[in-house]
């Protein structure tokens, strides 16, 4: 799949960008801060309708514009995406609207529009459109970071490709807040014991697909992120692969035997039950039953889904903790590898690479290996400084642009 035409208007720093992409490896570069990280973020932002940086979707808006006495601001972002089946039209508004106050205060409030075709339609319903690896230098806090981190990762990874874990997922979080509203109430003395059934059953319901999903996606990601590591990037000395936790177990629990509490065991036993869903919601159903004290006294649901994480491991230890810094990047990279073979693998369509300033940390051996996958992508859009650590032989076969302050020259 490939993108033919981006445009963008007031979004980041661009205000206005026109910009024909062609295929094959695309290089943008120039000095820092100007606009090369944000293009690919506006990519990324159409493929899965949220940003890298976990921050507030308002602070996409030009700053310029959005301080502007206009009533109304809207930043627009829309992609000519073409596949083997089809070609379409892909567009993101994000909508800023002054109301009026009393006082002199501004008061904004902001929104966010779909389009697929010139239709609008639900943000979720953009997903899948277009199809996108994006690879950051700070993707290593994959690895370091927090278990959110990691969630957030799976969850936009595996939302990009299917539609009913995206569905189930926003139902469940839905539910959880409502049951923990419940919960917090009978925290403070007040009844709820007759409707707090309802959500328990919704959420085992919704969240017995999520573990079961999770499982599958992770096992299929870890065999491909296995073999690229061992094969091509650690000349057979190392095999690394990816572990989910499920939280589908009490932290501490008296009453499950150890085999159940295991998370090693508790990831296999979920692979095993692929397509069993009751099964699986009977086991969170008892589990959730056995935490319901504990939940009442917190306020809150404290096993589930939405307390899942999974790691690295690197004979059997956590590459996040244990791992060099060069062990641990070597593996982000192998992720990402592992994850272009599995979108390919289940679409049937090549995602758009998008890479972000991280040729440059690799060392010879690797970054043959990266680019050997951008040979083999229908796009690939990098970004640089510094243009002359690319081989001659590649350069002849990357279309250059020249990214300053907003501006995107074509070379
Ligand atoms: N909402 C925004 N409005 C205008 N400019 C922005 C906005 N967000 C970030 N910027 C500017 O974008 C620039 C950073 O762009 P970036 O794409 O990260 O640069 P680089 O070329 O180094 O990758 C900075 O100058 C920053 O001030
Ligand atoms: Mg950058």
């Amino acid at each position: 799949m490939h993108i033919t035409h981006l445009s963008l208007t007031n979004f980041r720093n661009y205000g206005r960008l026109e910009l024909d992409l062609p295929q094959g490896p695309t290089l943008l570069y120039g000095n820092n801060a100007q606009g090369k990280t944000n293009l690919l973020e506006a990519i990324y932002y159409l493929a899965t309708t949220r940003s890298p940086h976990a921050d507030n979707d308002a602070q996409l808006l030009n700053w310029d514009a959005a301080q502007s006495e206009e009533p109304i601001v809207v930043g627009r972002l829309v992609a000519n995406v073409v596949t083997a089946q089809q070609t379409r039209q892909v567009e993101m508004r994000l909508i800023q609207e002054q109301k009026p106050t009393v006082a002199r205060l501004r008061n904004f409030s902001f929104r966010r529009e779909a389009l697929l075709d010139r239709r609008k339609v639900r943000l979720m319903d953009l997903l899948g459109a277009i199809q996108v690896v994006l690879f950051l230098p700070e993707d290593v806090q994959l690895l370091t970071g927090s278990p959110a981190n990691r969630r957030r990762y799976m969850d936009i990874t595996l939302c990009q490709i299917d539609p009913v874990y995206c569905r189930t997922l926003s139902n469940y979080n839905k539910v959880l807040e409502q049951r923990n509203a419940v919960l917090r109430q009978m925290a403070e003395g007040q009844p709820g014991r007759d409707i707090l059934p309802i959500y328990t059953e919704k959420l085992v319901d919704l969240g017995s697909t999520i573990f079961l999903r999770r499982a599958k996606f992770l096992a299929n990601l870890s065999r491909e992120t296995q073999r690229i590591h061992y094969e091509s990037l650690t000349e057979g000395r190392e095999s690394i692969r990816l572990l989910y936790l499920p939280r589908l177990s009490a932290k501490k629990s008296r009453l499950a035997p150890p085999s159940e509490q295991n998370p090693e065991a508790l990831s296999e036993w979920l692979e095993t039950h692929q397509g069993q869903s009751e099964i699986v919601s009977e086991r969170f159903a008892r589990l959730l039953h056995e935490t319901l004290a504990t939940d009442i006294a917190r306020g809150a649901t404290t096993v589930g889904p939405h307390r899942d994480d999974w790691s690295f491991q690197l004979n059997g230890r956590s590459l996040g903790s244990f791992g060099s810094r060069g062990q641990q990047r070597t593996a982000i990279l192998a992720l990402k590898m592992g994850e272009i073979n599995w979108m390919t693998a289940v679409t049937g369509e090549r995602p758009i690479l998008l890479l972000d300033e991280v040729v440059a940390e690799l060392d010879e051996l690797r970054r043959a290996a990266l680019l050997s996958y951008v040979s083999q992508a229908t796009q690939t859009i990098l970004t640089a400084t510094d243009p002359g650590m690319f081989t001659d032989e590649f350069l002849q076969t990357a279309t250059r642009m020249a990214v300053e302050n907003g501006r995107i020259n074509v070379m």
